[in-house]
């Protein structure tokens, strides 16, 4: 167990992206509740889930993580859910062709509530109130009521979390995710598609291989395993009381672990060393992700690893760069070169979303192109390294939104307004969503080629 640790010792430690709660006592109320329901996720679960993270980490798996910026509580539904699932489930199918790997599949979902803002107010019309900072703490409405932080939000977050995490268990081990729907869908997306003569190629070869398997007698009949999908979910431990609540010992291992989501990540803004977030996330067992922007330090990074990953465990730690399309090739192959180094195993996965966000016509969107061409960077440093571009950190929804620009059936600036619903950061629509995984498809097989070689030289 990590020394003088406790799911409490966080609250001794300097903290940022604290809400300020009128009532402490309702806070404590509320803490005490959530204590006593039962855990969302399972201890053997999240250490699938590391062993899974462990291939990736050994350039034997890729990871795909993704969901909305922030859930809301307005938008939660069986619909949503599904749309969201069957997106991802596409790109998941694509992405491992183009890896010819397991794809490690883990959603933004089921506990995405709480964000980190950069002002603690926000300003409209001459008005500023505090800022919105999730479902899970206060309203996005722009008025003085909606904006005050209410602990009970949390009792619904939990009970949405569980109803969301019910549904997807169903989707993911019911006959949903079976590969024949997966490819109908995706041949759909083809057929729409602008660029479908591109991507074409691909799923030609993906129907010829089930084609195939079909003429051996490998169908969802025959194998049940083609009928079911491991599914994990994630979102950032921000709001650590809530986090703290829902931690438990593990009867098997006598180990802590944080039980309101598979994997949990710390924020750009709260990964200071020795501060509240980072004290948490040392003491629990699950596999832990690190959001990297362009400020994070090489000595300070190997200081973070130590303190997140003493044992060096492959999978524990999943580190998601987010440095924008103009920076990657400045600040990425710094970090890899620390870290190979030190002999550090880690995840290296691309959040091409948070370095890429500018503003237009008062909407903060994100241009495809340029989440695109961070992709393309992460992957060509990857090469020019000789490590694992091990997988992408997205913001994305199932759903046919206008808030992201470009793609081959562009959102253009004056679309932006059409449907613009997020609650936070703009996210790819579905066809964005799966146009990426093409496109980052191609990457993966592109690295395949130039690995080749590399391998044949061994013998
Ligand atoms: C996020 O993932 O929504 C987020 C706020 O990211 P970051 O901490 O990298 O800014
Ligand atoms: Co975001």
């Amino acid at each position: 167990m990590a020394k003088n640790w406790t799911p409490r010792s966080w609250r001794d430690k300097p903290i940022e992206q604290v809400p300020d709660f009128p009532d402490l006592s309702v806070l404590e109320d509320t803490e005490k509740k959530l204590a006593s329901f039962p855990p969302l996720v399972f201890a053997g679960e999240a250490r699938k889930l590391m062993r899974s993270l462990g291939e990736v980490a050994e350039g034997r798996a890729f990871l795909l993580q993704g969901g909305d910026c922030a859930e809301s509580f307005a938008e939660h539904g069986a619909d949503n859910i599904r749309d969201f699932f069957r997106a991802f489930l596409q790109m998941a199918v694509v992405l491992t062709f183009g890896a010819s790997s397991p794809v490690v599949k883990v959603g933004r979902i089921a506990g995405q509530f709480a964000k980190p803002r950069s002002s603690n107010t926000e300003t409209k019309n001459g008005v500023t109130l505090p800022a919105y900072r999730g479902d899970i703490i206060n309203g996005i409405e722009f008025d003085e009521a909606s904006r005050i932080p209410n602990p009970e939000r949390q009792l619904e977050a939990y009970r949405q979390s569980a109803a969301t995490l019910n549904l997807l268990r169903a989707f993911a081990q019911g006959d949903y995710a079976n590969l024949e729907n997966v490819h109908q869908w995706m041949l759909g997306f083809i057929s729409g598609s602008p660029q479908g003569e591109r991507y074409g190629k691909l799923a030609d070869r993906i129907s010829e291989t089930m084609n195939f398997m079909r003429a051996i007698g490998i169908t969802a009949e025959t194998h049940p395993a083609l009928r079911v999908t491991d599914f994990f979910t994630s979102h950032e431990a921000l709001l650590l009381g809530y986090e703290e609540a829902l931690t438990r010992v593990d009867s098997t291992s006598g180990d802590w672990y944080a039980t309101s989501g598979h994997m949990i990540w710390i924020g750009d803004r709260t990964r200071q060393e020795g501060n509240a977030h980072v004290e948490f996330c040392r003491g629990i067992k699950n596999p832990i992700g690190l959001k990297c922007g362009p400020s994070m330090d090489t000595d300070g990074l190997l200081r973070l690893i130590d303190a997140l990953n003493p044992e060096n465990k492959a999978g524990r730690l999943t580190l998601i760069t987010r440095f924008g399309h103009e920076k990657v090739q400045a600040h990425l192959p710094r970090l890899i070169r620390a870290v190979q180094k030190e002999g550090r195993k880690v995840v290296w996965s691309c959040d091409p979303m948070h370095g890429n966000t500018i503003t237009v016509n008062d909407y903060k969107t994100r241009p495809f192109e340029r989440i695109l061409a961070e992709v393309q960077h992460f992957f060509d440093v990857h090469q020019a390294e000789g490590t694992h571009a091990g997988g992408i950190h997205i913001e994305m929804t199932g759903k046919d939104v206008t808030e992201c620009t470009g793609g081959s059936r562009p959102v253009l600036a004056e679309d932006l307004s059409d449907r613009y619903h997020t609650h936070c950061d703009p996210r790819l629509n579905a066809n964005q969503a799966l146009e990426l995984a093409f496109l980052v498809a191609e990457l993966l097989k592109k690295d395949l080629a130039a690995q080749a070689p590399r391998q044949a030289a061994n013998f």
